[in-house]
């Protein structure tokens, strides 16, 4: 690859949830040296240090991102640093700060550096209580109850704006709940899909955030790093929604996951103790009809609930043997 052609890539929001594993995963293909790493505080250990730069970057400071763009000549970025809801209905002003501000920054500097893509992550919480719950459409109305769903609708409106104004090529997912074992989400509603996978391996009993009934429409981490991957590869001529597309994969209730650990874990224990992250969970979508993102780029899930479910029992129960 000549040195024009090639990937240089930033990665914000690297020591989180998505970003810990988007960014070994991207260093495996592009290579550790063209993949760089950006946390706002938490500096990283092991692998994701070792494997290639790392960076601190404060989004709320243009200067900040402008620096590191400049520095490494990046040519594109994966914007990831996000407030998730629970954290954003418990500091609305935050949520809005560090969600609004830093995608509006890094949207500029981009227009700005010349960078040629930007991947930045919507949610299933664009959606409120007025839009179909089952199999929500692509295109529906979207009057979000969240401070978090209010600046994911708006950052949305707002990749689209700089698509159609600068073309900026900016391209997006809705992304449901992520399942992962490498990193545990922080401050999301769907957070109780993955504590109760280290719950029930380390303690054999669970106390769940959500009705027993409760169904949201969630992802395992491999299905979601190869969703940011396949749209950020794609010829930008089959990307013709700007906004964000709908993204699918499992749909479950709450009781469905503890039976499908219980055939690994027989004894494991659940309560059940709703609390304000319920009313969040019922102003979501239940399932999500995303026949756009398959026919215009060829998304296609891997994993369901069962086969899911075993990874994940597997590699957390090594995992976590080994940190004892
Ligand atoms: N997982 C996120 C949350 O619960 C949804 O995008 O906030």
């Amino acid at each position: 690859m000549s040195k024009k052609n090639m990937k240089r890539i930033l990665i914000t929001g690297a020591t989180g949830q998505i970003g810990s594993e988007l960014t070994i995963e991207l260093r495996k293909r592009y290579g550790g040296d063209n993949v760089v790493a950006a946390g706002h505080k938490r500096k990283p250990g092991g692998k994701l240090l070792e494997s290639g730069s790392f960076e601190f970057i404060d989004t709320s400071d243009r200067e900040s991102i402008k620096k590191i763009v400049e520095k490494y000549e990046i040519d594109t970025i994966y914007h990831l640093a996000a407030v998730l809801s629970a954290t954003g209905e418990e500091n609305p002003q935050l949520a809005w700060h560090v969600n609004m501000d830093g995608l509006y920054n890094m949207l500029e500097v981009a227009r700005e550096q010349g960078v040629t893509k930007v991947f930045w992550p919507s949610s299933i919480a664009v959606f409120g209580p007025e839009a179909p719950r089952v199999n929500t459409p692509q295109n529906t109305v979207l009057i979000p109850r969240t401070m978090y769903g209010v600046t994911k609708v708006a950052g949305e409106l707002l990749c689209n704006y700089y698509f159609a104004k600068f073309g900026l090529d900016v391209r997006s997912v809705r992304y449901p709940g992520i399942i992962s074992s490498e990193t545990p989400p922080g401050g999301g509603t769907t957070d109780y899909a993955v504590e109760i996978f280290y719950e029930a391996i380390n303690k054999k009993r669970y106390t769940c955030f959500v009705r027993e009934d409760t169904v949201l429409p969630m992802m395992y981490m491999p299905d979601c790093l190869k969703a940011a991957i396949d749209l950020m590869e794609a010829d930008p001529s089959k990307i013709k929604c700007r906004t964000s597309y709908n993204l699918g994969a499992i749909s479950f209730s709450a009781g469905e996951l503890v039976a499908e650990i219980r055939k690994y874990i027989p004894d494991f224990k659940v309560e059940y103790k709703p609390d304000f992250r319920q009313k969040i969970a019922d102003s979501w979508p239940m399932s999500i009809d995303d026949s756009a993102a398959r026919k215009d780029w060829g998304w296609k899930p891997a994993y369901d609930l069962a086969s899911m479910t075993k990874d994940m029992i597997e590699k957390l129960t090594r995992r976590l043997a080994s940190e004892f």
